[in-house]
């Protein structure tokens, strides 16, 4: 068992990270996730979004260059904050990044229209903390939109979920493998049973207002043997949670 903490295992991967992200490697989010978190966002225009647990920034800026704005950023690894706040800089985009743990963010009451948390929530042992401070942030009426693994099917890499272990948090420790690139170091992540997702966005004060399961279209598994080798099973969980006004 590893004892290093979610930052330190992206300090380490931080190089990689920005190159998989930037070189558009993870043919999971340029042929699926991506389109599936910015048609669940909707239309953007005027509103202050926060990136939860950004990584290098990608999905801030592409909601920035649909007219967000102004945005906000938070992860806990410095390396990655700095590579979004760069990029952003030299994009002449309005965005802010901040080192801070999505738990406990640096942002004021009911200061934001929209969360997005793509592939994040997964990396949290007790995701409730975080799913309260994005109802906290967020304006009544706001949206967080989370992207997940799906908690139904993921397992390990290649390995499905039994019934005796779907219903107990599962601690999955696992180097990234993207097209065959390997991390440096490996990263934890934690998947428990869809109701703990529902009864944290609930009891955050959210009501959960879509559920969708982005998968490749048959036109996609058609020209794209990639996706018959590699979408064996659901992967994704998309959630849309609103907060009650
Ligand atoms: C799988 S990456 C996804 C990054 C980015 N959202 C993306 O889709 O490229 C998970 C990110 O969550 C960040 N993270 C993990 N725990 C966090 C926490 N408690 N607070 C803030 N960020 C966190 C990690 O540093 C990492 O950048």
């Amino acid at each position: 068992m590893t004892t290093t903490s979610p930052a330190s295992s992206y300090s380490l991967n931080a190089d990689y990270w920005v190159r998989i992200i930037r070189e558009n490697l993870d043919q999971y989010r340029t042929g699926l996730t991506n389109a599936a978190m910015l048609t669940a966002a909707g239309d953007v225009t005027g509103l202050a979004v926060l990136d939860a647990g950004c990584g290098e920034g990608y999905l801030s800026r592409l909601l920035a260059g649909r007219g967000a704005g102004p945005s906000f950023g938070v992860d806990l690894c410095p390396e990655l904050v700095d590579a979004a706040q760069q990029q952003a800089t030299d994009e002449g985009l309005d965005i802010r990044y901040e080192t801070a743990d999505v738990a406990a963010l640096p942002l004021d009451d009911a200061s934001v229209d929209l969360v997005v948390a793509n592939h994040v929530l997964n990396d949290l042992e007790h995701p409730a903390p975080a799913i309260a401070e994005f109802s906290r942030v967020l304006r009544p009426g706001g949206r967080a939109v989370s992207l997940l693994l799906h908690p139904c099917f993921y397992g390990s890499r290649g390995t499905p979920v039994d019934r005796d272990t779907y219903f107990r948090p599962r601690r999955i420790e696992q180097h990234f493998d993207v097209a065959g690139e390997v991390s440096p170091a490996p990263v934890v992540a934690w998947t428990r049973p869809l109701e703990d997702f529902a009864a944290a966005f609930t009891a955050a004060g959210f009501t959960l207002s879509g559920i969708t399961e982005p998968r490749p279209s048959e036109q996609q598994r058609r020209d794209d043997p990639w996706w018959e080798e590699n979408f064996t099973r659901p992967l994704f969980l998309l959630l849309v949670a609103q907060k009650v006004a």
